[in-house]
C-alpha cells in the first residue's frame, strides 16, 4: 500500500485528495494547508487522515512514500525539493515552477534520487486528448497543419502568475503529448488591464519546423466560459470541445485539394473535400483517477510517468520565452529542441 501527503488543501488540492482516497493501492494518509479552516474541512472529510500547518511533518515522516503538492507556483520549487531530498515520490502540479533553471533543478534531484516525479497535466490524462494522440499517431489525421485553441473566460485572477503561465500551460503541455515536436520560436501578446495584476488576456503562436503552426488564446476576462481546440491535418480535422457534455471530439473528414491539371493554370486549382464527420467513443473516467492510478504503477514499476519531469520543464521554458515575448510586444523568440536560445 503506497501512502500518500497532500501539501496545499485549497482549490485543487480537494480533487486530488478525494481521488487518492478512493485508491485501492494507495492510501491518503496525511494533507497540510496553512490555512486551520482548510485543515477543519479536510478533517471533517478525513477523519482518519493526519492534518497539520507543518508541511515539514510530512517530509520527514519515513511511513509517506509519495506527496503531491497542489500549492501556489510561488512555492512549488522549495516545497518540490524538500520532497525530493527526503527520498520521497513526487506529484506536483502544474505549472511546476516559476523558472526553467528551478524545473532542471528537480529534474536532476529526482532522475539523482531515482524517485517518480509526475508533473500534473491533467489534460493529458482526459479521454479526448488520449483519443486525439491516438488518431494523431495513427496517421489518420495526415499531417498535422495548425493547431488554434480557444481557453477564455471570466477566470478567477491569480496574483502570481499570468494567464499565460496559469492557462496556456494546458496547450503546450498538449501540444507536447500530440505532436512529439518541439516549437522552434514563440511569438506572444497579452495585456494587463489592470495595474499591478500579471497578464489577464494572451495571444501566443508557436512554430514547428515541420510547417505545424499553433495559436492559442487565453483570457480570464471573457464573457462566456470556451474551451475549444481545432486540430487541422492534411487529412481531416478535429474539434475538440471540452464544455460538450459527451462528444467532446469530433472528426471531419473535410479538407482541400490542388490539382496540377495544366488545363487548369487559369482557374483556382483547388479542390474541396468534404466528407462525414465522426464522434469517436472516448474513455469517460474522470482524468485524476487515471493519473493517479498512472502515479501508482509507475511508483511501483519503476516507469517513466507520462507526464515526467522532464515534460513539465518543456512546458516551462515555453512559458518563459512566451513570456519574453509578450513583454517585447510579440518580439519572435527562437528556442532550441531543449531549452532557450538567449
Ligand atoms: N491541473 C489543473 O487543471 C489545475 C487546476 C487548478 C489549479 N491547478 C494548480 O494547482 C496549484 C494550486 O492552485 P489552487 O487554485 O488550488 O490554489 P489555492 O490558492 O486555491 O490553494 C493553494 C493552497 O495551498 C496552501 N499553501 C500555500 N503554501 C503552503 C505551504 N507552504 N504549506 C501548506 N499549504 C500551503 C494555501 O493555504 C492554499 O489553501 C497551482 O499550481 C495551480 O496551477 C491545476
Amino acid at each position: 500500500m503506497i501512502k500518500i501527503g497532500v501539501i496545499g488543501h485549497g482549490y485543487w488540492g480537494p480533487n486530488l485528495t478525494r481521488n487518492f482516497a478512493e485508491l485501492t493501492r494507495g492510501k491518503l494518509v496525511a494533507i497540510s494547508d496553512l490555512d486551520p479552516r482548510k485543515l477543519d474541512m479536510a478533517a471533517r472529510r478525513y477523519p482518519s487522515v493526519k492534518t497539520t500547518r507543518d508541511y515539514q511533518e510530512l517530509v520527514r515522516d519515513p511511513s509517506i512514500d509519495a506527496i503531491a503538492i497542489a500549492t501556489p507556483v510561488s512555492s512549488h520549487f522549495e516545497l518540490a525539493m524538500a520532497v525530493l531530498k527526503a527520498g520521497k515520490h513526487l506529484w506536483l502540479a502544474k505549472p511546476m515552477t516559476e523558472t526553467s533553471l528551478q524545473a532542471q533543478k528537480l529534474v536532476d534531484e529526482a532522475e539523482k534520487r531515482k524517485s517518480v516525479f509526475i508533473v500534473d497535466h491533467t489534460f493529458i490524462y482526459t479521454g479526448s486528448i488520449r483519443k486525439m494522440g491516438e488518431i494523431v499517431a495513427g496517421g489518420n489525421l495526415g499531417q498535422v497543419l495548425y493547431y488554434d485553441s480557444t481557453r477564455v473566460n471570466l477566470g478567477l485572477f491569480q496574483r502570481d502568475v499570468s494567464v499565460l503561465s496559469d492557462l496556456a500551460a494546458h496547450d503546450f503541455s498538449i501540444l507536447d503529448y500530440l505532436l512529439h515536436e518541439q516549437p522552434v520560436a514563440v511569438s506572444a501578446s497579452g495585456i494587463n488591464h489592470f495595474p499591478g495584476t500579471p497578464e489577464n488576456l494572451a495571444y501566443i503562436t508557436l512554430f514547428y519546423d515541420s510547417g505545424t503552426i499553433a495559436h492559442i488564446n487565453v483570457s480570464w476576462l471573457a464573457p462566456v466560459k470556451v474551451r475549444q481546440v481545432l486540430l487541422g491535418g492534411s487529412k481531416k480535422m478535429i474539434v475538440y470541445d471540452d464544455l460538450e457534455p459527451s462528444e467532446k471530439v469530433k472528426v471531419y473528414d473535410k479538407g482541400i485539394s490542388f490539382t496540377d491539371d495544366p488545363r487548369q493554370i487559369h482557374e483556382m486549382r483547388v479542390g474541396y473535400r468534404i466528407g462525414d464527420m465522426w464522434a469517436p467513443k472516448l474513455d469517460s473516467a474522470e482524468a485524476l483517477t487515471v493519473e493517479a492510478e498512472h502515479f501508482l504503477d509507475c511508483i511501483e514499476t519503476g516507469k517513466t510517468p507520462l507526464t515526467d519531469g522532464r515534460s513539465g520543464l518543456r512546458v516551462v521554458e515555453l512559458i518563459e520565452a512566451a513570456t519574453s515575448s509578450m513583454r517585447g510586444r510579440g518580439e519572435t523568440v527562437h528556442l532550441r529542441r531543449q531549452g532557450v536560445m538567449a
